[in-house]
């Protein structure tokens, strides 16, 4: 990589940062395009984050994503939130606009629903309900998701049942058929101009239920989709216990883990028929706007990007 003196500047915040793989993966794209420009990992404490931030606008970066543990403190300091990224509650990519304000997105909602599309195409959460295990913040851009494709309920399950119930009135609450969320069809075509206008959302109302933890089996009754946000099944982890008896053969399983790549889940749920995609591609699907933003193309998520990130 050589850059010159109008190389364009972005990077990760995070504490501690060493786990991304954002790096790589920009550093494939920027690579493969051969764009000047840098993509940096940028180790920074929770008390140093808005003075970081302020910091990489006056050096003239283009923006930056932002991870844990930033993200809630990325929503409170831009100076523009799109709606969604307000829906969810977090900020995960910050664009710096040349007049020096800082616009909030989140692509997370994104990333996570053109994983799918693209793992199981012809996929709509429009069709049946869909079982969310976990209330985090995956579990809130995941349910904003599925809100934004039309699903007819989400059966929501956490171990603090309490947090849950949050998420549910929050997100239920809070949605806006105004808003300029994800909509069908906008984001098939990988354009991040559509995207972001979002014109038309496939507006339904999602009911979303809480269901207690222990109900988890029960709950995947006639489900479309089952959807872990936990972080169980991960390496070093606990395993997610679940019976999958219940849910229909031709349910769409997804695991936000991506380390393993295959979770016991998506194994359990291939080796009874279910379709499975796993959680590589929303990591790598929601690095894309960013990309687009920052460095002027949008780029695409294929095989060789696959195993290049996912390789570590
Ligand atoms: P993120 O924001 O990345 O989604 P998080 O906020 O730490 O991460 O959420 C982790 C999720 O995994 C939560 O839903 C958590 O459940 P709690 O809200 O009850 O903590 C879930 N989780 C973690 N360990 C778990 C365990 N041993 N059993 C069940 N759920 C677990």
């Amino acid at each position: 990589m050589i850059l010159t003196g109008k190389a364009k500047l972005a990077g990760v915040l995070g504490w501690p940062v060493g786990h991304s793989r954002s790096p790589r993966l920009h550093g494939f794209w920027l690579e493969q395009k051969n764009i000047d420009g840098a993509y940096l990992p940028l180790a920074v404490r929770p008390e140093d984050f808005e003075s970081a931030v302020r910091s990489l606008v006056r050096l003239g970066f283009k923006g930056a994503n932002v991870t844990v543990p930033h993200k809630e403190a990325a929503l409170r300091l831009a100076d523009e939130v799109e709606p969604l990224a307000r829906r969810i509650g977090a900020v995960n990519t910050l664009v710096f606009r040349e007049d020096g304000s800082i616009l909030g997105r989140n692509t997370d909602a994104f990333g996570f629903i053109e994983n799918l599309r693209h793992g199981h195409p012809g996929f709509s959460a429009a069709k049946a309900p869909a079982v969310v295990l976990g209330a985090g913040g995956a579990a809130r851009a995941v349910v904003a998701a599925f809100q934004d494709d039309g699903c007819p309920e989400i059966r929501l399950l956490n171990r603090t049942r309490a947090r849950a119930t949050e998420v549910a009135e929050e997100l239920e609450h809070s949605f806006n058929p105004s808003s300029p969320g994800l909509t069908r069809g906008s984001m098939t075509g990988g354009d991040e101009s559509s995207w972001m206008a979002g014109s038309s959302p496939a507006m339904t109302n999602t009911k979303i239920t809480v269901w207690d933890w222990s109900d988890r089996d029960a709950a995947l009754a006639g489900a479309g989709l089952l959807v872990n946000t936990t972080t169980l099944g991960m390496t070093g982890q606990p395993p997610l216990e679940i019976n999958l008896e219940a849910l229909p053969k031709d349910a769409l399983v997804n695991d936000i883990v991506y380390a393993p790549l295959m979770t016991d889940l998506l194994l359990a749920a291939k080796a009874r028929g279910n379709p499975v995609v796993d959680g590589l591609g929303m990591l790598l699907h929601q690095a894309r706007p960013g990309f687009a933003a920052w460095f002027g193309e949008m780029p695409e998520v294929t095989d060789e990007l696959r195993k290049f990130v996912g390789e570590l």
